[in-house]
């Protein structure tokens, strides 16, 4: 099966290219290289020994998109490319619905084009909104209550992949909801190393660790949480890869929606005390006011996947801040 990973060399999708590498598939990469670094394919070469081909296009620039789809004769499209910094969509909500809802109809268009019926796509908790409980489950209303304009992309794209879905029988599409991705590859070649200035708290962790950030602002210990700092459900990024591996496994006509989460939720002091006991260092921080648009907690139901997918979260947050050290000793190294 050969299947196409837009984003392929961003975070989330360089890790599901290995997994999907080592269960046998073959994998191509799309990629407008925005928000991640080609020497990413280097990487994903020296894990698994193969090289993904790759096309550095923008999914924005049609005529490239049809292209790539015109020469891949793909079975199916897993969709990571997207913007996700939650503040800049507040900035820029044109761009983040020029290039996220945009690109993904381009991308549509060219699936349905080349006769290819199958997509996962990447979406986020964020399309809950605020549903006045902690624990979340995929039979929620979404849309409601959003906060930028990141997450409404996200929700909009849903509800794209359930219209074209009503359109044509054959379409299959299964929407994977992630919570929090934090950790990196064991290897320490793989790991998150955004271009542009990360919004999440553990890319801003790995900063201060190094010193390119001289303190976590933590917004909020006012909260109504177990600490008072926001608790959110942290899950290792080759747990969340190889829930694709397992959503693939299992795809069939018409819309599928999971959580992929691990069901429990850390607070902001229980994720800076963690990476201290890992790395054997204090992380300097201080209180700040609360971020706006935060909510105090959030933590996926994950019985859907677990259940119909087989699929269930193996790695801690202890495994990911171990991880993540490793990938910033690798990192400092080159
Ligand atoms: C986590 C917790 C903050 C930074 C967002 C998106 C979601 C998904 C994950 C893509 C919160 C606190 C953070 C900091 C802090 N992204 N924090 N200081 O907001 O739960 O979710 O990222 O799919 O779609 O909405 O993640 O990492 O920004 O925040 O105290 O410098 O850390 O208040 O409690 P969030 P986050």
């Amino acid at each position: 099966m050969k299947i196409l990973l837009t984003g392929g060399t961003g975070y989330i999708g360089s890790h599901t290219a290995v997994e999907l590498l080592e269960n046998g598939y073959e994998v191509e990469i799309l990629d407008n290289l925005f928000n991640s670094k080609k020497t990413v394919l280097d990487d994903i070469e020296k894990i698994t020994g193969i090289k993904p081909k790759f096309h550095e296009v923008d999914l924005l620039d049609m005529p490239a998109v049809e292209k790539v789809f015109e020469e891949g004769n793909f079975d199916l499209v897993m969709h990571f490319a997207g913007l996700k910094a939650v503040g800049e969509s507040v900035e820029k909500p044109l761009k983040y619905y020029e290039n996220n809802v945009g690109g993904t109809i381009n991308l549509l268009k060219c699936m349905e084009k080349s006769r290819v019926k199958r997509i996962v796509f990447s979406s986020s908790a964020t399309v809950y909104g605020n549903q006045g409980v902690a624990e979340l489950t995929e039979e929620m209303q979404t849309g409601v209550g959003i906060t930028n304009p990141y997450g409404e992309t996200k929700h909009i794209i849903e509800e794209l992949l359930k219209d074209v879905s009503e359109s044509d029988s054959e379409f299959e599409a299964t929407i994977l909801r992630y919570f929090n991705p934090v950790g990196a590859h064991s290897s320490g070649f793989l790991g998150e190393d955004p271009n542009d200035i990360p919004n999440n708290l553990m890319p801003i962790i790995m900063k201060v660790s190094i010193g390119e950030i001289k303190e976590l602002s933590v917004y909020g210990d006012d909260y109504d949480t177990i600490d008072g700092t926001g608790v959110r459900d942290y899950i290792h990024v080759v747990d969340l890869a190889k829930g694709h591996v397992a959503a693939l496994k299992k795809m069939g006509p018409g819309v599928s929606i999971y959580n992929l989460g691990t069901g429990k939720g850390t607070s902001v002091f229980e994720m800076i005390s963690a990476f201290e006991k890992a790395s054997g260092k204090k992380l300097p921080y201080k209180v700040v006011e609360r971020r706006p648009g935060d909510l105090a907690e959030m933590y996926a139901n994950p019985n859907k996947a677990n259940q119909e997918l087989d699929w269930h979260t193996e790695l801690s947050i202890e495994d990911a801040m171990n991880d993540t050290i490793n990938y910033l000793r690798h990192i400092e190294k080159k």
